[in-house]
């Protein structure tokens, strides 16, 4: 369980951050959730949250490519609740970009949401998280260890981002464990897309469990890392994958 426990969760208006916030918060934690554009997503959830328990969800927004905005995400949480428990690193810009393709305004956004806003978030929310003993989880990309062909900065920034988290276990250790978990495919991606209908199929074929992951798939991991059930648990990626990794 995480009975109040305090818990800000970046890009956690949609899709597999929402699924994150409704699973802490059945567990009982109270929430912040960061949103940039979906102002109408993280309003709704907040009613459907509350409506539950009246108070529990603070909303806070940001582009976290603007490091000086990261602090106020962490006072947001000290300002409602008077403490942080715990902090989910969701939010992530993904797009293609292969060798020829790559330019500094895609490598900023990139690196920027899934590498280095992860970082400057948790030193900022480090000294609170210190003070209640806390914990970190990122959301990382089985990716990140093989390369998804045609994304190469998805790809280094997912790399960094866990390697971000060993980092972090061993810095912020022994008062706050980090660690993170790597889907493999969860929700396809929105928009122009290389996943097709051929190359999903393809994917989900592959996969030894049978089936595309859930959101609430992730979300129960996240929710187990950040509880006290694994206490003895620091500086770890677990994919949760179906099994794809296995096989890539
Ligand atoms: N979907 C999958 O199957 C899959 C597979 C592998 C890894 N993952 C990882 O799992 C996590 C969640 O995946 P998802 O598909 O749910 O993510 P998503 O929908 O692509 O993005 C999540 C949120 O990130 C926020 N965001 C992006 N850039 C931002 C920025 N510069 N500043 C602030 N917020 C920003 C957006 O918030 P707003 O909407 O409020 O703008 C967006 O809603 C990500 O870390 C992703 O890399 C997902």
């Amino acid at each position: 369980m995480l009975t109040d426990k305090v818990v800000l969760i970046t890009g956690g208006a949609r899709r597999i951050g929402a699924a994150i916030a409704r699973c802490l918060h059945q567990r009982g934690a109270r929430l912040v959730l960061h949103y940039r554009s979906s102002r109408a997503e993280a309003e709704a959830l907040q009613r459907e949250l509350e409506a539950v328990r009246p108070g529990s969800v603070a909303l806070v927004q940001a582009d976290l490519l603007d490091t000086a905005s990261l602090p106020r995400l962490v006072e947001c949480a000290l300002a409602h609740f008077g403490r942080l428990d715990g902090l989910v690193n969701n939010a992530s810009s993904f797009f293609p970009g292969g060798v020829g393709q790559i330019d500094e305004v895609e490598w900023d956004d990139l690196i920027g949401s899934n590498l280095k806003a992860p970082l400057f978030l948790a030193q900022a929310a480090a000294p609170a998280l210190l003070a209640s003993g806390g914990a970190i989880v990122g959301i990382v990309d089985i990716h990140a260890e093989r390369p998804l062909k045609g994304h190469v900065v998805y790809n280094l920034a997912k790399a960094g981002h866990a390697q971000l988290i060993r980092t972090l276990a061993l810095e912020l250790a022994p008062q706050v464990r980090v660690n993170g978990v790597a889907p493999g495919s969860n929700i396809w991606p929105e928009g122009a897309s290389v996943f097709t209908a051929d190359v999903r199929a393809a994917i989900e074929s592959a996969i030894p469990l049978g089936r595309i992951g859930e959101p609430r798939d992730l979300a129960r991991v996240v929710a187990f890392l950040l509880s006290e059930e694994a206490a003895y648990i620091t500086g770890q990626v677990i994919a949760v994958d179906g099994g794809r990794s296995v096989v890539l």
